[in-house]
C-alpha cells in the first residue's frame, strides 16, 4: 500500500493531463473572448459571421500543415473540420445576404504554425478538444433568439454524440505519439499554446458593434 502511494505520488503526469495543466490560463483566455462574442444577447450576425471567417481561414492554414505530417495527417482524415465551418457561412449568407470576406488586418506571416510534427499535435490537441466546449456552446446558441428553430449550427455541432469517443481516441493517438517520440511533452504544449494564442489573437481582432 505505502509502496503504491509513493509510487503515485513520484509518477511522471501523462500527456493529456500535462496539457490540459500547461494549457489552462490560454483555455480562460480564449473562452472568455468567445464568450464575449457568442454569449451576447442578441447575437451580433456580423461579429458572429467575421468569427466564422477567421476560424476558415485560420483552420485551413493549420490543417494544410498538419497534413504535412505523417502523423497528424492520418489523424485528419476523419477530424477535417473545414465543411462544417463552409455550411455555417453559405448558410448565414444565404440568410442574411451579407458576408464577410476577407480576414481582417490579419496576415499568415503574423501566425505561428508548428514546425515540427510534435508541436503540430499541439495544434492538434486544441483544434479537437474545442470540440468539447463545443456542445456547451451549442446549447447556448440554440437559445439565441437568431437561432430559434434554425439549423445553421454545424461548427459547433462538431461530432455531435460521437465527441466523447472521439475525444477518447485522440487522446489514445496522443498518448502513443508521446510513447514513441520520448522528450516531445515540451514541443507538443509548445504548440498547444502557440495555437491558443494564434486563436485568441485572432478573436481579438473580431468586431463587435
Ligand atoms: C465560449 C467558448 C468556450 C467554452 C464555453 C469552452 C468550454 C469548454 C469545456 C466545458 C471544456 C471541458 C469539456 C469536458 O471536459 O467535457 C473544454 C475543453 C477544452 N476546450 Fe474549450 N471552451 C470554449 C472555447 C474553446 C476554444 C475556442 C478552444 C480552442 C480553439 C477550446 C479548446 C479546448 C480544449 C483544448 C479543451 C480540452 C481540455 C482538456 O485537455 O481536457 N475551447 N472547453
Amino acid at each position: 500500500m505505502t509502496d503504491n502511494v509513493t509510487a503515485c505520488k513520484v509518477a511522471k503526469p501523462d500527456i493529456a493531463t500535462r496539457l490540459r495543466r500547461e494549457t489552462r490560463d490560454a483555455h480562460c483566455q480564449i473562452e472568455a473572448v468567445m464568450s464575449d462574442l457568442l454569449f451576447a444577447t442578441p447575437l451580433d450576425l456580423q461579429a458572429y459571421q467575421h468569427m466564422l471567417t477567421m476560424h476558415r481561414w485560420y483552420y485551413e492554414l493549420v490543417e494544410a500543415r498538419l497534413g504535412q505530417f505523417h502523423s497528424t495527417a492520418a489523424m485528419l482524415q476523419e477530424r477535417c473540420k473545414l465543411s462544417w465551418l463552409d455550411s455555417d457561412i453559405r448558410y448565414l449568407k444565404k440568410d442574411c445576404g451579407q458576408s464577410v470576406s476577407d480576414h481582417g488586418s490579419y496576415a499568415s506571416e503574423a501566425l505561428e504554425l508548428p514546425e515540427n510534427e510534435a508541436q503540430a499535435w499541439g495544434f492538434l490537441y486544441v483544434f479537437e478538444g474545442a470540440t468539447l466546449g463545443g456542445g456547451h456552446i451549442l446549447d447556448r446558441l440554440r437559445h439565441q433568439p437568431y437561432f430559434k428553430g434554425r439549423s445553421g449550427l454545424r461548427f459547433f455541432h462538431s461530432y455531435g454524440p460521437k465527441t466523447p469517443a472521439m475525444w477518447r481516441e485522440f487522446q489514445l493517438s496522443l498518448q502513443q505519439f508521446a510513447a514513441a517520440n520520448p522528450g516531445c511533452e515540451k514541443q507538443i504544449i509548445n504548440g498547444a499554446n502557440l495555437s491558443f494564442s494564434n486563436m485568441y489573437a485572432l478573436m481579438k481582432g473580431v468586431q463587435v458593434d
